[in-house]
Parts: C-alpha cells; structure tokens; sequence
C-alpha cells in the first residue's frame, strides 16, 4: 500500500504537520512517500503508483499557497485521463489563527480531489476543546470534519508550534487513510 503526502511549506509549520501525517500514516502500514509540491511537479508521474495520496497546505489569505496551487494546476495533467481516478484522498491545512478561513482551504483540495475522482477521507474524529472540561490538549483541539486543521501561533517557529495535539491528530489522519487505503484496495 502506497502513500504520498505532498506539502507546501514556506515557513516550516506545515511541514512539521505533513511529517506527523506520515508517521501516522507508517503506523498505518503503508509505504509512505512525503513531497514538496515542488518535488511533487517534477515527479507527477510517480504518483499514479499511489493508493492514496493527502495534500497539505498552509493557509495563505484564506485559501491553499500558491506553493501547493502551482501542483494542483500542475497535476491537472492527469484529469484529463482521469489517471488518479479512484484513489483514496485527504486534506490538511495550518494557519495562525484558530479560523483563519482554513476551511476555504480544506474545501480548494477537496475541489481538486473531486475533479479527479478522487475518494475523500473525512477526518474521523470528533471535536475537541469544545466543553468546558476541554483543552487545547485534546486531539482534533481545533474541531474539523473534512479533514486536519491545526493551528500555529504566528510568533513561534515550528520548533515550538502547531501543539503536540496538532500532531497527534495529524497522525491520526495518517493512520485513519492508511486503515481507508487498506479496506479499499482489498475490496477491489
Ligand atoms: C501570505 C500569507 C498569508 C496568510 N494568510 C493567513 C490566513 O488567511 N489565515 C490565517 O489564519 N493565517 C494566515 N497566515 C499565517 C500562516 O497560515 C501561518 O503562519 C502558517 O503557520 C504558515 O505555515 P508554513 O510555516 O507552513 O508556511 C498567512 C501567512 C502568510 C505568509
């Protein structure tokens, strides 16, 4: 089973999130391939051998970077074909703010998934931090469906930010796509 992660990161924040998405991933048991949309560009070809592949991208002025669009427009060699047809999807998204218009994000790669006929992973876990025993600790501390949100206060480098709860979810979303991955492809 075959899992790419492919990210963009300007600052190091998203990439520490994509890092945590494949070790969940691994956990999960896939063979796990992590990308920079850059790298991504100049490989689109490796990624038709993927079963599943998750996209990450900081939020930038409430939508995906230009870092993470330059693939997806790059990547729309394959629709034509429909080469990615069928596989498993997911999306993660890091901002400054709790909000910070992330779902927007979310909602941009899910757009692409779906013009791919890709099969979306929703993120499989409820909220956290939303009662009054909750706290920033909780897993999902942000509390999104569609995928992973997390959350990095804008004046700490990614040696200190998102939170480790950030990563623990982020490793859940890796671990849940690989459990997907892996029911899907043994039911083909
Ligand atoms: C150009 C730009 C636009 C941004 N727009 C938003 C935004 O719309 N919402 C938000 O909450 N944070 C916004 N931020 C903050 C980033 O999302 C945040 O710093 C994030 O951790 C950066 O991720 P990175 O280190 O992976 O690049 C913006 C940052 C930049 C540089």
């Amino acid at each position: 089973m075959k899992i790419f992660v492919v990210y963009h990161s300007q600052y190091g924040h998203t990439e520490k999130v994509a890092k945590s998405v494949a070790d969940g991933a691994k956990k999960g048991g896939a063979d796990v391939t992590l990308l920079t949309a850059k790298e991504a560009i100049d490989q689109l070809d490796s990624l038709d051998g993927a079963d599943a592949i998750i996209f990450g991208s900081p939020t930038y002025m409430g939508s995906v970077s230009a870092g993470l669009k330059e693939f997806l427009e790059a990547a729309s060699k394959k629709w034509q074909s429909q080469a990615w047809k069928d596989k498993i999807a997911a999306g993660f998204t890091n901002s400054g703010s709790q909000s910070g218009d992330k779902l927007n994000t979310l909602g941009d790669i899910y757009l692409f998934a779906m013009q791919q006929s890709m099969i979306w992973t929703s993120m499989g876990i409820l909220p956290g931090n939303n009662s009054s025993g909750g706290s920033v600790d909780d897993l999902n501390r942000i509390g999104a469906y569609s995928g992973l949100m997390t959350q990095s206060n804008v004046d700490e480098g990614p040696d200190k930010a998102p939170l480790d709860s950030d990563l623990k979810t982020a490793e859940f979303l890796g671990e849940r796509v690989a459990q997907v991955t892996k029911r899907w492809i043994n039911g083909k």
